[in-house]
């Protein structure tokens, strides 16, 4: 048998693997797919055009095993998940400190939206509402406009292992319609809290939102951060070690906006939503989680995303605070790797 023949045996071999964690997840997506609670967001007009059947799960494990069901090759745009990992990069730009003086990183409470700073800092509460993203934006490193977006997405293409692109249409859909968030940056420039380049802020800002991601590639940044800041399938780095606990801290505590504490009571695991259906949630050393599903509750969040979610939570006793053991062991269920062909 020739070499190649030996690779490709030992790759149907590994397909053929049948896994239960691939069926629980097949069962998962069947449970929910009829799910129909929630709306599309439409308050960026692009963003109305989702169609509420798409449905995707996939889970990707620190050793690198990647499992999915359903829209997981799906497009879709990033949204409000961009505001962790560009945290990130702020923080490799200017270090904690500096940051910190910049955006706090206490839960608000409030609407993702809402146009509120610290009374005595001046400062925007956290870096995962608005305010704090917006000033987040103005914080990265780059000669001009181009150079800072470069590389914002070169940082996301570190995370999932491949390229990114803005998705045009919602970049200008937000661009026209975002007098909100140009309110908010007014707002803190006014105080002194970010430079006066607003409009290349709120540019960054938005395309930032734009940037078009998968189910698949949310698990892969969910799973780099879960494995210490390295993609468990390419070996790259994606950020500075100092940094991941920041990123998942702040996710944890502001990661689903005003329904932060509810979800860490339930799921308990550090996550980011988005109003293009998409949540990315951390097992810390275990595993990350990517769904998609563009219906959203009232706060913002995907409600097929967050049953799911709830339910890998409870049935692999992934909770960080969960001390009972589970009725399902994690790694008798992850054999196999139904992926293996896309890496
Ligand atoms: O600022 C906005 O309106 C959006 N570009 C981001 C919002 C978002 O995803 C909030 N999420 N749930």
């Amino acid at each position: 048998m020739t070499e190649t023949n030996n690779l490709s045996s030992l790759a149907n071999s590994i397909q053929t693997i049948a896994s239960p964690f691939r069926t629980y997840l097949n069962e998962l997506h069947e449970r929910y797919r009829s799910e129909m609670g929630g709306e599309v967001a439409d308050y960026i007009p692009e963003l109305a055009l989702a169609d509420p059947h798409w449905f995707g799960i996939c889970v990707a494990t620190t050793d690198g095993r990647v499992f999915e069901v359903g829209d997981c090759d799906k497009l879709f745009t990033i949204q409000s998940i961009s505001k962790a990992f560009v945290f990130g990069l702020a923080l490799e730009d200017h270090g904690r400190e500096y940051v910190n003086s910049k955006v706090s990183v206490e839960p608000t409470g409030e609407a993702f939206n809402a146009i509120v700073l610290d009374e005595e800092t001046n400062r925007p509460y956290n870096p995962m509402v608005n305010a704090g993203a917006i000033a987040t934006a103005d914080l990265i490193k780059g000669a001009n406009g181009t150079e800072r977006l470069k590389r914002v997405l070169d940082m996301f293409q570190r995370y999932t292992g491949r390229e990114h692109t803005v998705h045009m249409p919602v970049f200008l859909s937000e661009k026209a319609t975002g007098n909100r968030n140009r309110a908010i940056a007014y707002l803190m420039l006014n105080f002194g809290m970010v430079s006066d380049r607003i409009e290349e802020m709120l540019d960054l800002y938005f395309q930032q939102c734009s940037i078009l991601v998968t189910a698949r590639d949310l698990a892969m940044m969910a799973a780099t951060l879960a494995n210490g800041g390295v993609n468990p399938v390419t070996g790259k780095r994606a950020i500075d070690q100092r940094y991941v606990q920041d990123v998942i801290s702040v996710m944890l505590t502001c990661g689903m906006y005003d329904y932060s504490g509810e979800w860490i009571y339930r799921v308990g695991l550090p996550a980011k939503s988005g109003v293009g259906g998409g949540i990315t949630a951390i097992a810390p050393e275990k595993l990350g989680i990517g769904t998609f599903s563009p219906p959203l509750d009232a706060k913002g969040n995907s409600v097929r995303g967050i049953q799911v979610c709830q339910a890998l939570s409870q049935d692999f006793g992934l909770h960080l605070f969960n001390a009972a053991s589970s009725d399902r062991v994690l790694e008798e269920w992850i054999v196999g790797n139904d992926a293996i062909d896309g890496w």
